[in-house]
């Protein structure tokens, strides 16, 4: 048997047993009130002293009677009701398991109105919530509606007000002689207000009205009271695993986010993923930006917003503080507004005030500040985006909470992760962005170094069969000047053995004999010039510097040069400037140069010698109508031996070279075919000193620019 019911049984029976102990109480005393009455009066007076009186009469015997009857109904009456606040307390005990059941709030309010009604039996009963500055009717039995639906807690101090503001109940047994009675629905006697607590906090009011005065007794203000604290830890439990579930939805957000985060590719992609997170996490606006060394934005790229307009978030770019202010930002100034890695500056703080006034970034809230329930709409909150070594690459703000609540350390928590990936995210692009651009410098130089080599090989091929050649040539030079020696001597026999057969026949050989001895003597002399171009080629080259100026050297060369009638020689040089060289050398070079010219123009035409100062240089141009060259003139005539001439060495040229740059100048060739040729020989004016310029053949037979202008 259940031991509850048990336990009623056997009160119960105690309570009649009562009864009937007390009613055989009461016939006991009238049958001894009545067997003393008989004695008495039958034998003297005896226990006058107690009856005073006579004998009782019938009338009185039956009100001993009734008095026990009433007694024992009385002691009845007093059992049941306790027995009825027992029933009352496991029925309200039976509700507070059920509340425990209830799947959200106005579940609860439902079954604790259900409750006060049904189970205490109040007419009217009204369930009230704090919300914000106000008590608002959330549930309510015996009306068909609510005389008022809120009631300002800062306002009149009802009954209900100021059970809440107390946090004890209040009741009122008579509302007509309570003075701050509010009156609600009309004929209203008496008022039971009860706090629903929990966790030191009033949730709400539990209340119950009554058209009878004095219709509620202490007795309810408990039982009220039972209830309202079974309604309170409902209610806290309710909101707890919302909390619970409020936090497991935020880290799969968290989870599926950072998925997200790590798998777009663009810093402000990732950047707007964060802040979209953020925002999903319960703030209407989120501003991330990305910041240099000295904490400023470089760009408004640099910059990513999530529930702003492109006009407020160019408000904030426009306005943006300088980084040295928000810099202090995350000083020690502000040590005292952080909650862990954020800083929440609250708007009721004078100092917050203050500052804030003078910043102009702030983008207007839209948010009323009756929608808040802590938060002040111009409250501020952010963090800085900071690397594991303390540089903080970044800045976090956040505004307008969906829930109206400022933030708490447990709040925020789930934020702190965001602040980490997104510093990260910034340190990787930065590092991407150094990468590239290493990458790049590197292909621009590998690009750069692909063409050097290439210019390198060329150059080497080219330094390469120069050398094979100057080495030919070398060769070639070395014979050139043992033949020329070498032939010297029977020259110098013949020319003496010619002399003196010229003197021996003397007048009397005939002219055919003569003019043999003529012929000897000229071949002679060409032959010597022969030796001694070969000579002069092979030979080293010193030279003797004096001062001297480009019209002296070309008139001295001209001199020495015999010119065709139909050659015409302009002369256009000049005294200046005066030029370090050796004048005799350097003649030899510029009579090959003239002779060239000469004999480039067979029928006729004009030689112009123009000289004129560069800015190093002293040029000396010689410029003739002649024939041109070819090409093939153009690439061989600087080596020895090359000629198109039929009685020419191929000497002048290598030879003219070599002098020339012994000197540090060089010659220049433009040329057009049956149009002429321009050599230009450029000497530099500050000579450098070369005491003895020896040159064996190599150097002389390195080419010289050449340039062609064919039309
Ligand atoms: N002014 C010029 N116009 C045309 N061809 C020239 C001129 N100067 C030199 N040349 C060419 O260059 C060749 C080499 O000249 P050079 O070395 O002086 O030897 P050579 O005069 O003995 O032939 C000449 O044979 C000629 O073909
Ligand atoms: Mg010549």
């Amino acid at each position: 048997m259940n031991p509850s019911k048990f336990k009623q049984k056997s009160k119960l029976r105690d309570e009649h047993a009562v009864i009937i102990l007390i009613i055989v109480a009461g016939v006991s005393a009238y049958i001894l009130d009545v067997a003393v009455d008989a004695f008495v009066y039958h034998y003297g007076p005896f226990l006058d002293v107690l009856t005073s009186t006579s004998p009782a009469p019938f009338s009185a015997r039956l009100y001993i009677l009734a008095s026990f009857v009433v007694l024992g109904i009385f002691i009845h009456g007093s059992l049941a009701n306790s027995r009825k606040t027992e029933e009352r307390l496991s029925a309200l005990n039976f509700y507070g398991g059920k509340l425990n059941t209830a799947k959200d709030l106005q579940g609860v309010y439902e079954l604790t109105v259900d409750a006060m009604e049904k189970t205490l039996g109040f007419e009217y009963a009204t369930f009230m919530v704090a919300e914000r500055s106000t008590l608002k009717v959330v549930c309510y039995r015996g009306r068909s509606e609510p005389q008022l639906r809120q009631l300002p807690v800062d306002g009149a101090n009802g009954v209900t007000v100021r059970a809440m503001k107390t946090g004890a109940p209040i009741l009122v047994s008579d509302v007509s002689k309570d003075k701050e009675y509010v009156a609600g629905y009309p004929g209203i006697g008496s008022e039971l207000a009860v706090p629903v607590a929990a966790d030191d906090k009033i949730l709400g009011v539990l209340n119950v009205e009554s058209s009878k005065q004095g219709a509620f007794s202490e007795k309810d203000a408990t039982l009220l009271q039972v209830l309202a604290s079974h309604a309170g830890t409902a209610i806290i439990n309710l909101l707890r695993r919302g909390e619970i579930e409020k936090r497991s939805d935020q880290m799969a957000l968290l989870l599926k986010s950072s998925a997200e985060i790590i798998h777009s590719a663009s810093l402000r992609r990732r950047l707007q993923t964060i802040a979209e997170a953020i925002r999903d996490l319960g703030w209407r606006r989120v501003a991330i930006s990305v910041r240099d060394e000295n904490m400023e934005m470089r760009s408004p790229d640099d910059l990513v917003t999530v529930g702003l307009t492109d006009e407020e978030r160019e408000h904030m770019w426009n306005n943006r503080p300088p980084g040295n202010v928000l810099r202090e930002h995350f000083g020690p100034e502000y040590e005292r507004f952080r909650i862990g890695e954020f800083y929440y500056l609250p708007w009721s703080d004078p100092w917050v005030r203050e500052r804030q006034r003078s910043s102009s970034n702030l983008v207007e809230s839209h948010l009323k500040a009756e929608d808040m329930i802590d938060w002040d709409p111009q409250d501020m909150l952010y963090a800085p985006l900071r690397l594991a070594d303390g540089r903080i690459v970044g800045r976090l703000v956040m505004d307008d909470p969906m829930d109206g609540k400022k933030p708490t350390l447990e709040s925020l928590a789930p934020l702190e992760l965001f602040l980490s990936q997104a510093a990260v995210a910034i340190e990787n692009a930065q590092l991407i962005q150094q990468l590239n651009d290493a990458g790049a410098k590197l292909e621009e130089y590998a690009d750069h170094l692909e063409a050097k080599v290439e210019e390198r090989t060329r150059e080497l091929k080219e330094a390469q069969n120069r050398l094979l050649k100057s080495e030919r040539l070398a060769a070639i030079g070395e014979l050139a000047g043992m033949v020329g020696h070498d032939l010297r001597n029977p020259l110098t026999g013949i020319t003496g053995a010619a002399y003196y057969l010229k003197n021996k026949v003397g007048e009397k050989t005939n002219d055919k004999a003569r003019e043999m001895l003529e012929i000897i003597e000229k071949n002679i002399a060409y032959s010597n010039k022969i030796i001694n171009d070969l000579l002069d080629y092979s030979r080293e080259i010193k030279l003797e510097l004096v001062e001297s100026s480009p019209k002296a050297v070309v008139e001295e060369a001209l001199s020495l040069v015999k010119i065709p009638r139909n050659v015409k020689v302009l002369d256009l040089t000049e005294n200046e400037p005066k030029v370090e060289v050796d004048v005799d050398k350097l003649k030899r070079a510029f009579v090959n140069i003239i002779k060239n010219a000469v004999e480039a123009m067979p029928k006729g035409g004009r030689l112009t010698i123009k000289s004129k100062r560069s800015t190093d240089d002293c040029e000396i141009a010689f410029s003739d109508t002649g024939t041109g060259m070819t090409d093939h003139m153009l690439q061989n005539m600087w080596s020895p031996l090359y000629t198109t001439k039929a009685k020419g060495m191929g000497f002048g040229l290598p030879i003219c070279k070599r002098i020339v740059e012994a000197h540090g100048g060089k010659i220049a060739v433009e040329t057009a075919l049956a149009k002429g040729t321009t050599f230009t020989v450029s000497i530099p004016i500050n000579q450098p000193k070369l005491e003895e310029v020896c040159t064996s053949v190599p150097e002389s037979s390195l080419p010289t620019i050449t340039n062609e202008c064919q039309n």
